[in-house]
């Protein structure tokens, strides 16, 4: 419990420990955050359809990564999300102590810095609440107990984000010339809350909230809050995701990118942090079930474009994927067709 950034960063400098080797600190550079990240308007779906399905192929294809307006989740939904994840960080520290665990197998749990901190030579400055959120009547007696509000408010978030995940990956099936209802039941029948907290660094030139990665799972909606530190690595470049009021960042994930046999790109993103203001961040994984396989869709491949990757179980992906410390292409070198 006492390492959790958020119990110990009023003390002053950064630890030694939280030093990224050069290679990876994010330095002083002003990221642009400029308009690089296209933004989607899906309202617009129900007017000329055919061009929201392009233009969300197209961002899939090029950036991996986009955000969405008008995307039907409720500006109301979305800042009690916000303010209820808030509250929660915001606990005094008995109020969380129950659920702090450095376990990666705990179904719902309060950690720190990554998966598994004792693993690797430095940490991540951020603290993490995640659990699963489906069967929502099965686990939301694991959820945290406060807020009051946290159980409903979370509730309604997960079953809206997700409601959201699937219309995007119905128009991706559809640009792709997949059936619709494709990644309907067991490809995206797991879901985890993810919700992050990054408080003010006292250096944020020397660390990360979190390092350069891939989301290994099929799709990840995002709200991010008013706050910059998203920031996703495209031609050798790092480009700031311009927090956008009511918006949502949609990240492709590696099982998306698996199945579309390349077809699709995941971003490689990461997370700076900054020295001034807490930055909260609430993420739905929308997942596999772990025994689910996983291969490229049967109707993108052929002679001419033969699968890039062998069937197998997420789970045995999964666990391969959290010992490669963000190496995408590691991650998937097992699983990978050699041609
Ligand atoms: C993640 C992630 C981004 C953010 O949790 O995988 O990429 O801005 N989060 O918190
Ligand atoms: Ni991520």
């Amino acid at each position: 419990m006492e390492r959790l950034v958020s119990s110990w960063c009023h003390d002053g400098a950064l630890p030694q420990s939280y030093i990224c080797p050069p290679e990876t600190r994010p330095g002083k550079l002003t990221i642009p955050s400029d308009d690089n990240i296209p933004v989607i308007n899906l309202g617009e779906a129900s007017i000329n359809r055919n061009n929201t399905i392009i233009n969300v192929l197209k961002a899939s294809q090029e950036f991996g990564c986009f955000q969405v307006v008008n995307h039907g989740v409720s500006e109301k939904l979305l800042n009690d999300t916000m303010n209820v994840v808030a509250e929660f960080f915001g606990m005094p520290m008995e109020d969380k102590a129950s659920l702090y665990s450095e376990d990666p197998n705990k179904v719902c749990r309060l950690y720190t810095s990554k998966t598994n901190y004792g693993t690797g030579k430095y940490h991540f400055w951020r603290d993490v609440l995640k659990h699963p959120c489906h069967q929502l009547e099965a686990c939301t007696k694991l959820w945290p107990r406060k807020p009051t509000r946290y159980r409903d408010v979370i509730g309604t978030f997960s079953v809206e984000a997700k409601k959201l995940g699937l219309t995007i990956l119905e128009l991706l099936c559809e640009g792709l010339g997949l059936e619709s209802r494709y990644f309907e039941d067991d490809l995206s029948g797991a879901l985890f809350l993810v919700a992050n907290h990054y408080p003010p660094c006292p250096d944020p030139s020397l660390t990360l909230g979190l390092p350069k990665h891939c989301d290994p799972n099929l799709i990840t909606i995002l709200l991010q809050g008013t706050v910059h530190g998203l920031q996703v690595f495209k031609d050798g470049q790092w480009i700031g995701v311009q927090p956008l009021p009511n918006a949502l960042v949609v990240n492709i994930g590696l099982q998306l990118r698996i199945v579309s046999n390349n077809k699709l790109k995941s971003s490689e993103h990461r997370v700076v942090t900054n020295s001034k203001t807490t930055r909260t961040t609430v993420g739905l994984f929308i997942s596999s079930c772990d025994d689910n396989i996983i291969e490229p869709a049967k109707s993108l491949t052929s002679a001419a474009e033969p699968p890039l990757y062998r069937p197998f179980r997420y789970r045995e992906f999964l666990s391969y994927y959290y010992s490669t410390m963000g190496d995408t292409e590691l991650a998937l070198q097992p699983f990978k067709v050699s041609i």
